[in-house]
């Protein structure tokens, strides 16, 4: 069956949030269309991408939207000297304005780390942070370790980020976009909880 006349149940929208390159915009290649790339390049501004699944019988359109990991809050960390204060205004205020309309929405959030760089995993408490600011606080939220290929370059026990998830009531998964392991039951949770 195609999707042509597919009556479509229920949209969610879903972010993926992390720092650059842990992995969000391969795991959203690998859920949406089953494909990888090793020479990915640092998603500019917000894509999304969708996948059509069914969830009991319901037909469930995941909305999955991506953004660069950098860019927006690091920006705001770096004034440089010659910024004026109209300029620094207009971009907190444009920070804002994107970031709200990114979580704007959103019923599920996957919060990615990289297994590999700790740094990525100790900023995971940023980002839920911002996430909370943003997002509706009925949203799910799913901590997900990503690279689990690497495991002997794990700078990550897997019980710290289980601690973590567990104070912050989170689910978790360590994930590996490249060997498509858990990637779809990762999303699928998500998607089921929202449901
Ligand atoms: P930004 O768009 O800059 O925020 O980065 P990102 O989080 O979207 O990272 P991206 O998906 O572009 O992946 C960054 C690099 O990690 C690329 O070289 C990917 O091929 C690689 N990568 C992603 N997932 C995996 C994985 O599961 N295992 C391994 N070994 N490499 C991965
Ligand atoms: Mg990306």
């Amino acid at each position: 069956y195609g999707d042509f006349n597919q009556k479509i149940d229920y949209v969610f929208k879903v972010v993926l949030i992390g720092d650059s390159a842990v992995g969000k915009s391969q795991l959203l290649a690998r859920f949406a269309r089953n494909e990888f790339s090793l020479d990915s390049k640092a998603t500019i501004g917000v894509e999304f991408q969708t996948k059509t699944l069914s969830i009991d019988n319901k037909t469930v359109k995941a909305q999955i939207w991506d953004t660069a990991g950098q860019e927006r809050w690091k920006s705001l960390n770096v004034v440089p000297f010659y910024l004026s204060q109209e300029h620094m205004t207009f971009k907190i205020n444009r920070y804002r304005a994107v970031t709200s309309a990114y979580y704007r929405g959103a019923v599920g959030a996957m919060l990615v780390y990289d297994m590999t760089k700790r740094q990525s995993f100790d900023h995971m408490a940023k980002w839920l942070e911002e996430l909370r600011g943003h997002a509706d606080k009925n949203i799910v939220i799913m901590l997900i370790g990503n690279k689990s290929d690497l495991g002997s370059l794990r700078a990550v026990p897997t019980e710290d980020a289980q601690e973590f998830a567990q104070r912050e009531n989170l689910f978790f998964m360590e994930t590996s976009a490249l060997e498509a392991t858990n990637v779809e039951t990762a999303f699928f949770t998500v998607l089921t909880e929202i449901y």
